[in-house]
């Protein structure tokens, strides 16, 4: 074995180790689709924020392409910048080996993947459906000539298609699964129209608070069911879902005491997290701060908060925290996902919160 190959077992093993990998089909595409491939280059971030790009010449290229962590590939939709916001990555193997083990894909199944990106999770999908049952689609041309370019070179043929995600790929449409690869403020209506009955549409819910992965049984008809999945997921957002980002808070505002950490409203790892996303939709948080674009905002100080603009938002996030403990604390597995022709909704037991 060379040393790619010992780390991509490595990678492998540790994905099925932690329990991110059950099944041996995934496991066995882990160790088979070369990684590093699929990054010949890529951005890491320092510890003062900059990005370092890392190039196949660079000694510690192949160790890191095969480390369980996010790789961004491009900044600003633009090739050329290197910082900025990422819009392209190769996403966390982790993150990938839960989405591919919830989407239960067998060989021979029809597959569409919503941003291609590098083409890594197509060329995994080809090793277990066959390249003829996956279709993946990029709104970017540069991305989706490159990723082509790639899985060819690696010896996989999904069909490359270059296109809005949100409307699906109608052409190849009916899909047995659905898997996308970059995050969603509500889910496209195409994605469930596309989808045969019974079929399932998996991908992460763009919330800047509160994300998450959820998986839906598709109608067939653009209506589905399903449920959040036990497991955080953040990914960069599909172009037309992204927030605009916070601005910072000024004017008049009121200061009073808190006994609430920030962290425990905005901390992924905080069980709270999720329930405190839907009560504050489409506020952005920063550190120690909250903002929303209606201009309310909060700088959090530690034993007290200052709030400003139009609305409170810490007295929402509070009220939500007392809410959440009334409910007996339900963490985001608990929650459901439907999608009717005309809404669609976050429920829990009889409650509901419009996505
Ligand atoms: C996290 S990357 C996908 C990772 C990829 N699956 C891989 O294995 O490398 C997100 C991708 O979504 C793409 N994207 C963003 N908005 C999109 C849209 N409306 N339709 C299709 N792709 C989109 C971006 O260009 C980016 O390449």
């Amino acid at each position: 074995m060379d040393d790619a190959g010992a780390l991509r077992a490595e990678l492998a093993d540790h994905l099925l180790g932690s329990g991110a990998l059950r099944d041996s089909q995934w496991h066995n595409a882990f160790r088979a689709v070369p990684r590093h491939g699929f990054l010949p280059w890529f951005y890491r971030q320092l510890a003062d924020g900059d990005w370092e790009r890392i190039t196949a010449g660079d000694p510690r290229w192949l160790e890191l392409v095969y480390a369980d962590r996010v790789w961004v590939t491009q900044f600003d939709g633009d090739d050329t910048v290197t910082g900025g916001t990422p819009t392209c990555s190769s996403s966390m193997p982790t993150i990938m080996a839960i989405m591919l083990e919830a989407l239960e894909v067998h060989s021979g199944q029809s597959v569409l993947e919503v941003g291609t990106g590098t083409g890594y999770n197509a060329a995994l999908l080809c090793h277990v459906t066959g390249s003829g049952n996956v279709t993946t689609i990029d709104v970017d041309p540069d991305i989706s000539a490159r990723a082509r370019e790639r899985l060819h070179a690696n010896g996989f043929s999904p069909t490359c298609v270059t296109g809005d995600g949100a409307l699906g790929h109608p052409a190849r449409a009916p899909y047995d699964r659905l898997l996308a690869t970059c995050s969603v403020a509500t889910i496209p209506p195409a994605w469930l129209e596309q989808t045969r009955p019974g079929g399932l549409v998996v991908t992460t819910l763009h919330r800047p608070i509160g994300a998450g992965l959820v998986r839906l049984v598709s109608g067939g008809d653009g209506t589905g069911e399903g449920r959040v999945l036990p497991e955080d997921g953040r990914f960069i957002p599909l172009r037309a879902h992204a927030l605009p980002p916070a601005f910072a808070g000024a004017g008049e505002f009121d200061r009073r005491a808190t006994t609430v950490p920030f962290a425990t409203v905005v901390d992924p790892a905080s069980p709270f997290e999720f329930f405190a996303g839907i009560s504050l939709p489409d506020v952005v948080a920063g550190p120690n701060r909250l903002a929303h674009s209606d201009g309310s905002w909060v700088h959090h100080r530690r034993a007290h908060v200052d709030q400003g603009g139009p609305r409170r938002l810490w007295d929402i996030a509070e009220d939500a925290l007392a809410q959440w403990r009334d409910l007996g604390e339900p963490r985001r597995a608990d929650f459901g996902v439907t999608v009717a022709h005309d809404v669609q909704h976050l429920t829990l037991g009889e409650l509901s919160w419009p996505l």
